[in-house]
């Protein structure tokens, strides 16, 4: 792990596994790598990206001004699927933030991603700027090959790919504003309400999906989304604030997805086990519950493109954990394309 820790160092780029998705890791305070993290991903520059530590204890170099309940989210939920954005400190640049004076951190619950971060930062380093490792706008990877095949033609030989297997939980990381005085879900994940309800005893606002409405599907040009950014008003004491997991349109395969229909023949098919795949439909996967149904979700995504399917039905789980994260997920995969 230190020999990729240095390459991290030279301001290479090293794609790692962590228990939600694949990151494309930078040295957060290397501007000309995380530029490249930029290009390969070929996403807009004012995105912000989210920076990895190995520990809580790593927190006060990154954010200032930190609330005692993001303190106790991070104790409770640290190492794990769960991002919190904060005041910026000095150490951020605008390159990391996209411009804005809040970023995002993460401590990932991942062997291979921990003993990189520790190794990281035992020579001197202090964050790890990872995106997630795909095209922009594309099904975030869970696996190395899904790596290689959205971004490999987009390193150089010095960058490296870091193959942990499969990604344990499947969705991206809870990303939970704590620059206001509740907690805001910004992006669901496997660290649910519930969770950071009970967690902070404060009740949390969850900024919307107003675009899976049919209303404002509808109105997909208009002026809430700038330059391909939503822009989510949450409220008078919170600046706007872009998350480009929000944009209607991420997470879509090739295949077009449908998510309230009967699947009919050559069409692929996704849904929980205890539901039958009618005659000549192509079965993609048959998860037993919520977390496996987010663990090989965009898997089975890319596998619909693999087989060249042109559309894929998804029975959409209905619960109120993880299936919150996946119906998330599952209604932009729906605009998408
Ligand atoms: O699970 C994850 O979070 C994965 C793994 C690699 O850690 N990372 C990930 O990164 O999903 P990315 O860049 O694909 O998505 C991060 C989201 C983006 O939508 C970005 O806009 C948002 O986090 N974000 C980052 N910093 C932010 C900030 N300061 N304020 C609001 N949103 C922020
Ligand atoms: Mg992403």
């Amino acid at each position: 792990m230190s020999a990729a820790a240095v390459n991290l160092l030279d301001g290479n780029l090293v794609a790692f596994p962590t228990e939600t998705v694949y990151g494309l890791g930078a040295d957060a305070t290397n501007s000309s790598a995380v530029a490249r993290i930029y290009s390969v991903k070929g996403r807009p520059s004012d995105h912000p990206l989210i920076v990895h530590v190995s520990s809580m204890q790593r927190l006060g170099d990154w954010a200032d001004d930190i609330p005692e309940y993001a303190i106790k989210l991070a104790r409770d939920f640290w190492p794990g699927p769960m991002t919190l954005v904060l005041k910026r400190s000095e150490l951020v640049q605008d390159f990391i933030t996209g411009g804005q004076d809040t970023v995002g951190v993460r401590v990932p619950d991942h062997v291979i991603a921990r003993a990189l971060l520790e190794a990281f930062e035992n020579l001197g380093g202090k964050g790890v700027a990872a995106p997630s490792a795909n095209r922009f706008g594309q099904v975030s990877p869970t696996t190395a090959e899904a790596v290689i095949d959205e971004i490999g033609e987009y390193l150089d030989s010095t960058d490296q790919v870091i193959d942990g297997g499969a990604c344990a939980v499947g969705v991206e990381s809870t990303i939970v504003d704590c620059t206001s005085h509740v907690p805001q879900i910004l992006r669901p994940g496997a660290i649910t309400a519930v969770m950071i309800e009970e967690s902070t005893g404060l009740k949390t606002n969850t900024v919307n999906n107003q675009f899976t409405s049919p209303n404002e599907v509808a109105s997909e040009s208009s002026s809430s989304i700038t330059g391909g950014i939503i822009e989510s008003k949450i409220g008078s004491d919170s600046p706007n604030i872009r998350v480009s997991g929000s944009l209607e349109n991420h997470y879509a395969p090739a295949a077009k997805v449908f998510l309230c229909e009967i699947p009919t023949e050559g069409q692929g098919f996704i849904a929980l086990a205890s539901i039958e795949t009618p005659p000549g439909v192509i079965r993609l996967a048959s998860p037993r519950d919520d977390e496996e149904f987010a663990q090989i979700l965009y898997s089975a995504l890319r596998e619909a493109d693999i087989q060249g399917l042109a559309e894929v039905v998804i029975t959409q789980p209905i619960g109120i954990g993880i299936a919150v994260a996946i119906r998330d997920r599952l209604a932009r995969a729906a605009n998408g394309r």
